[in-house]
């Protein structure tokens, strides 16, 4: 829906490297918007609507010039991207050098000097757009690892701002960070914040000893800020969450519960489902799962509908759906990746199918929020697997739609919502026997156990909902935060 006039001059400006919407040329010629993918949108989304403020973002398509408009509700800001911008800046130095660096080198990042200009030049164009939409004396949040220039430029071109700055992705380690040819350019970016937030405190200090060994920042007495340029700027931890009452309370609607009863019942009603969500993302650990699932197949411990076959008679009879945004298409790590994982879905149901009944449902697609929640009702146990993961938001979407405390989350260490969500079986997802263990202990757990876990789960995702964390870092960077 679209409607009204964009705010001018707004009092609290988002900026990332996405709008909440993509732009969508449709088959027929039409256009319109749809959801952009990922956990930054989710989180900010109902952040934003609340404060009535403006976002800054590119539409998701390159070469396209729209104008403000009002969506949804919200004030959007277009920034233009032209093709060569997308591959150089985006698909280049954001995801072909930062995401794989951030993520603990889990692929290997590229440095290329092309994709670094092309990231300074669009930094520049996201600082001058929001300096031209932002009141005089606004809150500006800057978001994420494509915009860590931003900070910088904004500084110098409106001094007058109070600018916060969020990483949603992990801070990395000093060894690795140090890697980075422009790092230190990176640093005092970052430094034109008043604030500096990340999802924990290990973010916080490597960027803490960063700041003073790259750029000759000092320490202050308050160890959570650094004296930089004549300036003070803070450091803290905010996990980031999700809207979690609105998933509760979706879960309880009766079309999400109907859903829920008939895709068990679409899979032939099976004594377990097990399910993986995520972007396709070589971060998240699919093949990690699809490895533990496969070997207790081949264990004779699960079937995976095929219950006459020989030897699994005693075999709990599981069914593994993996749902997978689309993600990145064009980057080749991302290429690579799928294959693989499509080659191993491929494997297990040519190994382990009876006609019409594979032991792995794949499907490649973005689902609406109703599906999703039916999913999640329905799942058994939830695999949230990353090698690495800032947060993870889908593991507290699963939590908060579990109304009933049913279920059971297996969730790795490397992830940073295992640091709240500790009744979780937690899992190193480089240890496959490890998951493997850990998945047949949640296939096999005992009913009040499940629930007890469940429920503490469930009381720490309700109480740190999406709400708090913004106003926990809003009010750390010092704006008013209405009740
Ligand atoms: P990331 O931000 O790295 O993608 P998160 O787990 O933090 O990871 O956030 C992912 C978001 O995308 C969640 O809100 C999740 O519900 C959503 N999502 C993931 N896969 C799908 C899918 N197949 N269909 C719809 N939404 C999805
Ligand atoms: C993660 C990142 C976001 C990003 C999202 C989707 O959540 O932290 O910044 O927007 O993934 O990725 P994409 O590349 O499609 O924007």
């Amino acid at each position: 829906m679209t409607n009204g006039e964009p705010v001018t001059a707004a009092d609290l400006v988002v900026v990332a490297n996405r709008l909440p919407v993509d732009y969508e040329r449709r088959p027929d010629g039409s256009t319109g918007w749809k959801r952009s993918p990922g956990g930054l949108v989710t989180a900010l989304e109902p952040t934003l609507r609340a404060r009535e403020g403006a976002w800054v973002g590119w539409p998701g398509v390159p070469d396209v010039d729209v104008e403000p408009l009002v969506e949804d509700g919200l004030s959007l800001y277009p920034v233009r991207l032209s093709a060569q911008e997308v591959e150089d800046y985006y698909e280049g130095f954001s995801n072909g050098t930062l995401w794989p660096l951030y993520h603990d080198v889990v692929a290997q990042p590229q440095f290329h000097r092309h994709w670094w200009r092309a990231y300074t030049a669009v930094n520049q164009r996201f600082a001058e757009e929001v300096a031209r939409v932002a009141a005089h004396g606004a809150t500006v949040w800057v978001q994420d690892y494509q915009l860590q220039l931003v900070p910088g430029r904004l500084r110098e071109l409106r001094p007058d701002l109070r600018i916060g700055f969020f990483l949603h992705i992990p801070f990395p380690p000093v060894e690795l960070f140090r890697q980075l040819p422009w790092r230190t350019r990176i640093m005092e970016g970052l430094l034109g914040a008043d604030l500096v937030g990340f999802h924990t405190d290990g973010g916080v200090r490597n960027f803490h000893w960063l700041a003073q060994e790259l750029t000759g920042a000092t320490p202050d007495r308050d160890p959570e800020v650094v004296r930089y340029g004549g300036r003070q700027v803070r450091l803290g931890a905010f996990p980031i969450s999700i809207d979690s009452k609105q998933i509760d309370e979706l879960s309880r609607s009766e079309p999400v519960l109907k859903r829920a009863a008939q895709i068990r019942e679409e899979l032939g009603n099976p004594a377990r489902i097990v399910l993986g969500v995520d972007r396709l993302d070589y971060t998240k650990g699919i093949d990690v799962r699809l490895r533990a699932f496969h070997e207790l197949l081949e264990e004779n411990r699960v079937t995976g509908g095929d219950t006459s076959r020989s030897g699994a008679e005693s075999a709990i009879d599981t069914v593994m759906i993996q749902l997978a945004t689309p993600s990145r298409e064009r980057v080749e790590h991302y290429q690579q990746m799928r294959d693989e994982i499509e080659l191993s879905v491929g494997r297990i149901n040519g190994e382990f199918a009876r006609v019409g009944h594979p032991p792995v449902h794949y499907l490649h697609r973005s689902l609406p929020r109703e599906e999703l929640v039916a999913f999640f009702l329905t799942a058994d146990v939830m695999l949230v697997t990353p090698l690495r993961d800032g947060m993870n938001l889908v593991a507290k979407e699963y939590v908060a739609a579990r109304h009933d405390d049913g279920g059971v989350l297996v969730l790795s260490e490397f992830a940073g919502a295992a640091i709240e969500l500790t009744s979780a079986l937690l899992v190193n997802p480089h240890d496959t026997d490890g998951v493997k263990e850990a998945l047949f202990a949640a296939l096999t757990m005992n009913v009040d156990e499940g629930r007890k876990r469940m429920r503490t789960l469930r009381r720490q995702v309700l109480d740190h909902d999406v709400d708090r964390w913004a106003r926990s870092f809003l009010e750390a960077l010092g704006v008013k935060v209405s009740q």
